[in-house]
């Protein structure tokens, strides 16, 4: 089956953990070694619950590397959800991988990682275009975007189905108050996503410790976590820190 048309990315009730892998990559390219295996990882991801499997091939391909790609939509058993930017040659790598959804993200080259939600302001024609493209192709298209009103309007007038909202805001916090007001951004956000027919994603920056309030919010669908996953694997292994975030999102 085309995992395009695969339906298990709108089941609705228990939240989806999809685990970014793009971290074994990061080991595996400090030192240009063929291990930490990415197909292990993701075996061992699977079998320890992960619903589904995030991987963000960047146009600098800093982790995730083409052919990883290729091996991942070869081997994985869950849905592969390809983060990358409205590039044109990202275009063409996804309609021809065809992944479970594609997430576009705003890239920038001297980033550490994705640091924020899309403009959709900026190049709408691109943004639209690449939504057209891939929907086209079957593959259902997500934004990561900031939890706002009017941009999750943008984001289903340019013909993305899903959304990705931000929750580095919300993680990076230690100001109680802050974190009152973006928990009840996001709590709004998740309604009207879900009302105007947005399937409801988050991520960024979401810990065991951080991760239960956002998987409480109303229609969420699935969370993306990756670094804390990678890090938790450290000293518990994948197969642990896996099966710990899934507890964590439960409130376990
Ligand atoms: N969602 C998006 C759109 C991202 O760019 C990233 C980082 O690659 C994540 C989720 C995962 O964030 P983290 O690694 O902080 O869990």
């Amino acid at each position: 089956m085309a995992q395009g048309k695969d339906k298990s990315v709108v089941r609705q009730g228990v939240v989806r953990l999809g685990v970014n892998l793009d971290h074994v990559a990061t080991v595996r390219q400090a030192r240009g070694t063929p291990y930490p295996d990415l197909a292990t990882a993701i075996h061992i991801a699977e079998d320890a619950g992960a619903d589904g499997i995030t991987l963000h091939l960047r146009e600098d391909r800093r982790h995730i590397q083409d052919a990883d790609i290729e091996t991942a939509r070869k081997c994985i058993r869950s849905t592969l959800n390809m983060e990358m930017a409205a590039t044109e040659e990202m275009v063409e790598i996804a309609i021809r991988t065809q992944p479970g959804f594609c997430c576009i993200v705003p890239e920038k080259r001297e980033e550490l990682t994705t640091e924020g939600g899309l403009d959709l302001t900026k190049k709408p024609e691109v943004l639209e275009a690449a939504c057209r493209r891939l929907a086209d192709a079957g593959i259902i298209v997500s934004l990561f975007v900031e939890p706002d009103l009017k941009v999750l309007d943008r984001a289903y007038a340019m013909g993305a189905r899903a959304i990705e909202l931000h929750t580095g805001t919300y993680a990076d916090t230690e100001d109680g108050d802050e974190l009152k007001r973006e928990l009840e951004r996001l709590h709004k956000a998740a309604q009207h996503a879900h009302k105007i027919g947005l399937t409801v994603n988050a991520g960024h920056g979401l810990r065991r410790d951080n991760v239960h309030a956002i998987a409480e919010l109303p229609y969420m669908n699935e969370l993306n976590i990756g670094h804390s996953i990678i890090a938790d694997a450290v000293f518990m292994g994948l197969s642990d820190a896996v099966r710990e975030m899934k507890k964590a999102m439960t409130g376990k």
